[in-house]
């Protein structure tokens, strides 16, 4: 896999480009709408989950392809085939280069939610992230944002644990991914300024799988590590 390398990743960066400009209707999705943004394989069934991952773009071809696509995955090193074959299946998936906002018209969405995603976007590309958030959001609609704390990762450093911290925050690297690295880090005053700077009220932090938002028992993940935060786009 590591051979095709950039391969893959020209191809995921030309699709990325290519659909910059969809938009894809919401109107056959069961109410409350609820988008899960850079899902991975981390999903509910009734969510839409949105990822610019090779096993996104797959779950968007037709079902015999699954069982091959299995061969291609990173995803082999957690998932038997049949199982990945059954998650692609029974899941809603949308494959987007999310640093081009999000593929949806405006006021449609009830929830978003999005689990260590926003560390791997430019700082720019997650302002906009956030303004895209904000767009999608019906009045009163809730955003719930989970990302590794910065200040969990510089107290790692500080105990000692250096390399763990560089590793494991700021220069992940995964050959099987060219989305794997971070590229912001943020604790919780960077994220709610962010947040309140395009116009959510009543930004909080929240605790491991407690909020307002739905399936957070299968969403929230990685307790110690993560800051929780969840904003309101408020009714005009
Ligand atoms: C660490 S995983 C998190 C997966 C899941 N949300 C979770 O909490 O387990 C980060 C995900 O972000 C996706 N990703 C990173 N950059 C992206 C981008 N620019 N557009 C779309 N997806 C991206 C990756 O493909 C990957 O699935």
């Amino acid at each position: 896999m590591s051979a095709l390398r950039p391969l893959v990743d020209g191809i995921t960066l030309l699709l990325g480009r290519l659909k910059q400009y969809q938009r894809i209707a919401l109107t056959r999705i069961s109410k409350p709408v609820k988008i899960n943004i850079g899902c991975g394989l981390t999903i509910v069934p009734g969510w839409v989950n949105i990822d610019g991952s090779l096993n996104t773009l797959f779950a968007t071809w037709p079902r015999f392809l699954h069982k091959l696509c299995y061969s291609f995955s990173g995803s082999r090193r957690y998932y038997s085939r049949k199982e990945y074959c059954r998650l692609l299946r029974k899941n809603t998936f949308v494959h987007h280069d999310l640093s081009y906002g999000l593929p949806f018209a405006d006021g449609v969405v009830d929830f978003a939610y999005s689990s260590h995603f926003v560390e791997h976007l430019f700082r720019k590309d997650a302002v906009r992230l956030f303004r895209e958030i904000y767009r999608v959001l019906k009045p009163g609609g809730v955003v719930r944002i989970s990302v590794p704390d910065l200040e969990y990762a510089i107290a790692l450093y500080q105990s000692g644990d250096k390399e763990k911290m560089l590793s494991s925050y700021f220069f992940v690297e995964d050959d099987n991914s060219y989305y794997a690295r971070h590229k912001f880090m943020y604790d919780f005053e960077m994220l709610a300024k962010a947040l309140r700077s395009e116009g959510f009220q009543d930004v909080r932090r929240c605790h491991f799988q407690e909020g307002c938002v739905p399936n957070l028992a299968i969403l929230d993940n990685q307790p110690d590590e993560s800051l929780f935060v969840e904003a309101i786009k408020t009714k005009d």
